[in-house]
C-alpha cells in the first residue's frame, strides 16, 4: 500500500482538493486498491470542519467526491505516509521544520508542483482569501501537478496501469 499526503495550511482548500482528485485518478485507472491517501493541514485552525464550501462547489463542478474533516498533520503522518506533498514553500518549510524534530530527518518532503513539468518550484496559491476563480485555479493546477505524480509513483512502484 503506497500512502499519499497532500498537505496545505488549513486543510479546508487546497490539500482535500488535492486528495479528492487524485482518489478519482487512481479510481478510473483501477489501482486505487493499492493507495492511501489522506490530507492535513499544518495549522489547527479548522479541525473537525468540513471543506470550505467553495472547495466543495468546485468538487462538484468536476464530479469529485470530497469526505473530509480538517485536521492537522502530526508525526505518526511523518512516520507512516510514503509521499507527503506540500502545496506551498510554507507548507514544505513547516514540514521540514516537524521532520527534524520528530526524528525523521531523512524523510523527503515533496512539493506539488514540482510534479508539473515548468512549474517546478512554484507554490499551489493560497485560495482562502479571493474569490471562485481561485478555486478553479487551484483546480487546474492540482490536476495537472497529480498527474504527474502519478506517472512518476506508477514508474517508480512499477505499478501495472
Ligand atoms: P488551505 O486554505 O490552506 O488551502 O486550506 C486556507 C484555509 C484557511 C486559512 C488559510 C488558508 N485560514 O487562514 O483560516
Amino acid at each position: 500500500m503506497i500512502k499519499v499526503l497532500f498537505v496545505c495550511l488549513g486543510n479546508i482548500c487546497r490539500s482535500p482538493l488535492a486528495e479528492a482528485i487524485f482518489n478519482k485518478k487512481i479510481e478510473e485507472a483501477g489501482i486505487h486498491h493499492q493507495f492511501k491517501s489522506d490530507s492535513a493541514g499544518t495549522s489547527d485552525f479548522h479541525i473537525g470542519e468540513l471543506p470550505d464550501e467553495r472547495t466543495i462547489k468546485c468538487a462538484g463542478k468536476h464530479n469529485l467526491t470530497i469526505n473530509h474533516r480538517g485536521r492537522q498533520v502530526n508525526r505518526t503522518d511523518l512516520r507512516d505516509f510514503h509521499y507527503i506533498i506540500a502545496m506551498d514553500d510554507s507548507n514544505l518549510r513547516i514540514l521540514n521544520n516537524l521532520k527534524e524534530r520528530f526524528g525523521f530527518q531523512t524523510k523527503q518532503i515533496y512539493l506539488m508542483r514540482d510534479f508539473a513539468e515548468g512549474s517546478e518550484g512554484q507554490s499551489v496559491p493560497d485560495p482562502y482569501y479571493g474569490g471562485e476563480e481561485g478555486f478553479e485555479e487551484i483546480y487546474t493546477i492540482l490536476d495537472e501537478s497529480i498527474e504527474g505524480f502519478l506517472g512518476k509513483v506508477i514508474q517508480t512502484h512499477q505499478i501495472y496501469v
